[in-house]
């Protein structure tokens, strides 16, 4: 095992002995989360689909035993120097815990578009030992700001993923599902950003002997999919834009280290839709009572999304994490809609007459559909004025109806295309 200073190379693989060390020295900081058994997702996927629940952790998330893995593991000297990380969420929340909890200084770099609740968050778990600051707009910015910090200190910088220390932590998660089973799952899915939790699901999996193993599914955001790409690529490729959506798990770039790992050990990578995402995120909090943040909830998503299972296959899907903040559900709820099919959006030209809008009403509207926005201006210099008409079905089918009775109307009637620049200033 590569000591915290090493960088790590593709060519100096962990086991899972590796992993075996990570939990035994995570058994008194992590919970050890429930793995419960979900009725409902069992039903839709027609196998055993069991939730490990990791948004239960004191930091709600996973990430605390990669980080913990990596700093508890640090001599004596280094600790004394502190150590420094950058991170929007998860992994700074994982830092500033372990951070307390074995008195370790640190410096934690969040860019300044990371909200409030989530500076207060961190600033909370990490007590005194911890020092925010809030640089650059991206998370580009405040890793640059970090890593020069860190050099400029002599201190370790704490890796979110890349490094075989924070990989065989978060393959604990793995090795705990198979405890708590009793057996090595079918099919165990996690959600994949750099690529660690995957990575050490799969190490921790490649162990279990001949015929145990289980198929591993990595889940990236479509928006996202920078591990599909590397594999593509067969190497770590930067992506372009990317949609930050799905935050904990939009990166652009995979780690070296744990691209070969994935590569490897895990069988396949799948995307899914952000909208999926939004749609999967909406019945966890309402049928199963469970918060999930976007990436939280992505292994799940990949049961409504194509990924195929064995008839009666036990399945475990890992919840990874629950921060979500509560102003993010309006843009949750929109993304669903549009993804359902329920939600869609016109630019409508009426004639700047009296009784052009009753028409519409009257004429177009179907009895369920419902209006949700409508912005015009009356340009009184005109003859004719655009409006932005924002629809609501009840199904999903009443949505050829409502184009057939536009068409008949006569009026100039534009639909905004999902994906367009116009639909994604809007949604
Ligand atoms: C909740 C959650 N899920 C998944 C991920 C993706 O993790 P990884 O970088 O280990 O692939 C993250 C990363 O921060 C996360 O916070």
């Amino acid at each position: 095992m590569p000591r915290p200073m090493d960088t790590s190379s593709p060519a100096d693989p962990i086991t899972a002995a590796d992993v075996d060390a990570a939990a035994a020295r995570l058994r008194d900081v992590v919970v050890r989360t429930p793995l419960e058994h979900n009725e409902r997702l069992s039903e839709l996927a027609g196998a055993e689909v069991w939730l490990k629940r990791e948004d239960l952790q004191p930091v709600r998330s996973y990430k605390l035993r990669g980080a913990y893995n990596f700093i508890a593991s640090l001599g004596a000297g280094e600790r004394a120097q502190g150590v420094v990380c950058a991170s929007a969420g998860n992994h700074a929340q994982g830092v500033a815990y372990t951070c307390r909890r074995l008195g370790v200084e640190c410096r934690i770099y969040l860019p300044r578009t990371t909200p409030r609740q989530k500076r207060e968050q961190i600033a909370a778990l990490g007590g005194t030992v911890t020092t925010i600051v809030v640089e650059g707009h991206t998370y580009d910015d405040a890793q640059e700001a970090a890593t020069e910090q860190a050099r400029r200190q002599g201190s370790v910088l704490v890796p979110p993923f890349d490094h075989p220390l924070v990989v065989a932590g978060q393959g604990t998660v793995a090795r705990e599902v198979v405890e708590q089973l009793g057996r090595v799952p079918d099919v165990l899915v996690v959600p994949v950003g750099g690529g660690g939790l995957a990575a050490g699901a799969g190490v921790a999996m490649s162990d279990a002997g001949p015929g145990a193993r289980a198929r591993v599914v990595g889940v990236e955001p479509a928006g996202a999919a920078s591990m599909r790409a590397a594999l593509d690529a067969g190497e770590p490729v930067t992506l372009g834009a990317i949609d930050s959506f799905v935050d904990g798990a939009a990166v652009r770039r995979v780690g070296a280290y744990t691209f070969g790992l994935v590569r490897d050990l895990v069988d396949e990578v799948m995307t899914v839709p952000e909208g999926a995402v939004c749609t999967t995120m909406l019945q966890l909090y309402q049928r199963d009572g469970i918060i999930a943040e976007p990436a939280g909830a992505l292994a799940v998503t990949a049961l409504s999304s194509g990924l195929a299972v064995p008839a009666g296959a036990t399945v475990v899907c890992i919840v990874s994490g629950g921060n979500n903040d509560v102003s993010r559900y309006g843009e949750v709820v929109e993304r669903s809609l549009v993804h359902e099919g329920l939600k869609h959006y016109f630019l409508v030209e009426f004639p700047q007459e009296p009784g052009a809008l009753r028409g519409f009403l009257d004429n177009v509207l179907g009895a369920g559909d419902d209006i949700t926005l409508f912005e015009y201006v009356k340009k009184n210099n005109r003859e004719i004025g655009p409006a932005l008409v924002g629809i609501e079905l009840a199904v999903q089918a009443d949505l050829e109806p409502l184009l057939a009775r536009m068409d008949a109307s006569g009026l100039h009637i534009e639909r905004l295309s999902a994906g367009s620049p116009a639909f994604r200033f809007l949604v």
